[in-house]
């Protein structure tokens, strides 16, 4: 199954990132997860899409999704929002809007993030809500994980070093690979009752 990880942070020390590693690491026996980070992203401007088109980082990160079985994004939380780097990153991927049900239509997506305060973006997480839905993904809500505390479930190599994380993370991850297999049963059943194409299967 392939993944594509994105992590919502440009930091280098990011706790966002280290969280993103940590679950490819976890799942490397059951995911092929490719980590992008939003790095080379330039802002949306819609006179230079206009000009030159999407930017070469954009066009790679599109294609990546579309041969992607699921997209599992990290998120750090901004003034209790969404972090405006991650969005202008999925603003630019939704361009232009006649690939948006190529790219993300019926898309698995999974969202988790990691703050030092005690609320571990549980309002970053809600504010990519609406965002989802307008692009017509299928999130996955089995579970959820706030990763609050974050300097301290991390070393200072970005190693996940608390166990009761380490096991949510693995449950999460396993829900979200469960929901993706479930998910790609359905549409080869649609398909063969109603001929209806959703997202189809690539692997
Ligand atoms: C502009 C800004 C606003 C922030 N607002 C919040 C916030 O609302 N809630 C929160 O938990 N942390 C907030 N933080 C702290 C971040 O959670 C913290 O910087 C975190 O390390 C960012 O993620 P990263 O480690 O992946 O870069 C904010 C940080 C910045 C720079």
């Amino acid at each position: 199954m392939k993944i594509i990880g994105l992590s919502g942070s440009l930091r280098a020390g990011s706790y966002n990132t280290a969280l993103l590693y940590a679950a490819k690491d976890q799942m490397k026996d059951q995911i092929d997860m490719q980590v992008f980070t939003i790095h080379d992203i330039p802002l949306y401007d819609g006179d230079k899409e206009a000009l030159e088109g999407l930017p070469p980082r954009v066009v790679e990160l599109k294609e990546a999704i579309i041969n992607s079985d699921g997209l599992f994004i990290v998120t750090p939380e901004y003034n209790h929002s969404i972090p405006g780097v991650l969005k202008n990153a999925i603003d630019w991927l939704s361009r232009p809007p006649k690939d948006i049900q190529r790219v993300f239509g019926g898309l698995p997506v999974a969202l988790m993030g990691a703050s030092p305060s005690s609320f571990g973006t549980v309002l970053a997480q809600e504010a990519w809500l609406p965002v989802f839905r307008t692009l017509g993904t299928k999130p996955w809500f089995g579970k959820s994980l706030h990763v609050s505390n974050a300097d301290k479930v991390f070393d200072a190599t970005g190693k996940l070093t608390d166990p009761a994380i380490a096991l949510q993370l693995r449950q999460y991850m396993q829900g979200f690979v469960s929901f993706i297999n479930l998910q790609q049963i359905e549409v080869r059943v649609s398909k063969k009752t109603q001929g209806e194409e959703r997202r189809p299967s690539v692997h």
